[in-house]
């Protein structure tokens, strides 16, 4: 059987929707169309203003909904051109979302995407499907990451332990046991790419560090690696995760001073891809040591940053995932036409060893053409 579903993906870097048309048949999955919308810097900048609290945030925010809703829509509209497909055959979108607030701790935890689907149900007249990760919170869990139940249904793997690693604006990582009776772990390890673009957006105005040639310039300073390390989200337990309401400039501003030396841009730089690596590498030793690393996400074109990261990881293999038929750009896009079917045919595909939910649920909600 063959179903078709579009996956659409803002992740928080911010830096462009991923949107995918994914053929998913009995146990395979074919891409058949990428697309890649880019966001204007005004839109970027003012979704950015959202992730921390601010004025006025009840209009500015249902303003954006619309508006980043229209440009979802806009962007799978883009793609089914491209694949030149009759929408009658498209079954559903999946969309994340984009994250603005994610505070699954204390005592109202919440997570808040936007991007209205009703918008993108009548846009695009696809039946659209969204909100994916609510239903997980109110069941007791982070939310998040929710992509381990599907590297867990394309990639577990009898013969081999193995890695997933998304590095996004965060990065985070999925363990898949050879041993099928062993539980998945999972969980955001910290930062992998927002302090560095961050940093670099501030210093060089620059939106990324094209290669990691910036950072790769500069001297580590261990006396500032060893400080952020020592950050309690690095070792506190899993289920967590986190966002760039907390790995921010002022997360780093709050250890530069106490710090109290003076460092040059580009040893902060280098020091903060250190970081992302290291912090990386100290959470896949606790979990896994022997397994099998497949990295996706925008991080896998840093080039410093990946270098970083084999010589922190030790023995372990490093791949792209592009090694076992998924490119790593749009494996997250995949993930969530991979969660709409799995809505779509009432399936449940949240993980409680993963979120710490009570139980497994169906996840989202669904918005019918
Ligand atoms: N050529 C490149 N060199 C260095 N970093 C890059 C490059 N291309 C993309 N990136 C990084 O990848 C990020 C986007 O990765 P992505 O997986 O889309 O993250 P998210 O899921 O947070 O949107 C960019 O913000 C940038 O930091
Ligand atoms: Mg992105």
């Amino acid at each position: 059987m063959s179903e078709l579903f579009i996956g659409l993906m803002s992740g928080t870097s911010m830096d462009a929707i991923d949107a995918v048309l994914v053929d998913f048949q009995e146990k395979t999955l074919r891409l058949i169309a990428t697309h890649s919308q880019t966001i204007s810097n005004e839109l970027r900048n003012d979704l950015i203003r959202l992730c921390t609290p601010g004025d006025n945030e009840i209009n500015r925010m249902s303003e954006l909904d619309i508006k980043i809703g229209a440009l979802f829509a806009k962007t799978a509209n883009t793609l089914i051109k491209k694949a030149n497909i009759n929408i009658a055959k498209i079954k559903a979108i999946g969309s994340h979302g984009q994250t603005i607030r994610h505070q699954p701790n204390g005592k109202f935890p919440f997570t808040l995407q936007i991007g209205d689907p009703n918008v993108i149900a009548v846009k695009t007249g696809i039946t659209t499907i969204a909100d994916f990760r609510r239903r997980d919170m109110a069941l007791g869990g982070q939310g998040a990451p929710l992509a381990p139940t599907f590297h867990n249904d394309i990639f577990r793997n009898p013969r081999e332990n193995r890695i997933i690693l998304n590095l996004g604006g965060i990065a985070n990582i999925t363990y898949l046991p050879a041993d099928l009776n062993q539980p998945i772990i999972g969980f955001d390890t910290g930062p992998a790419n927002t302090l560095l673009d961050n940093w670099i957006s501030q210093q060089l105005g620059k939106s990324y560090d094209e290669n990691g040639h910036w950072g790769a310039s500069g001297n580590i300073n261990i006396a500032l690696l060893t400080l952020l390390l020592s950050d309690p989200y690095f070792t506190h337990p899993a289920p967590k995760s986190t966002g760039r309401e907390y790995f921010n400039l002022a997360w780093l501003k709050k250890y530069l001073s106490i710090l109290a030396i003076e460092l040059t841009p580009t040893d902060i730089q280098a020091t903060l891809c250190e970081l992302t690596a290291k912090s990386i590498a100290n959470a896949i030793q606790l979990v896994a040591k022997d397994s099998t690393i497949l990295v996706c996400g925008g991080g896998l074109k840093n080039k410093y940053l990946l270098d970083r990261l084999k010589a922190n990881c030790g023995n372990s293999s490093v791949y792209p995932t592009d090694n076992l038929g998924v490119p790593a750009q749009w494996m997250e896009a995949i993930a969530f036409a991979w969660f709409a079917q799995q809505t779509l045919n009432k399936k449940p595909s949240n993980l409680p060893s993963v979120t710490g939910a009570t139980q497994t649920t169906i996840l989202g909600g669904v918005y019918f053409a």
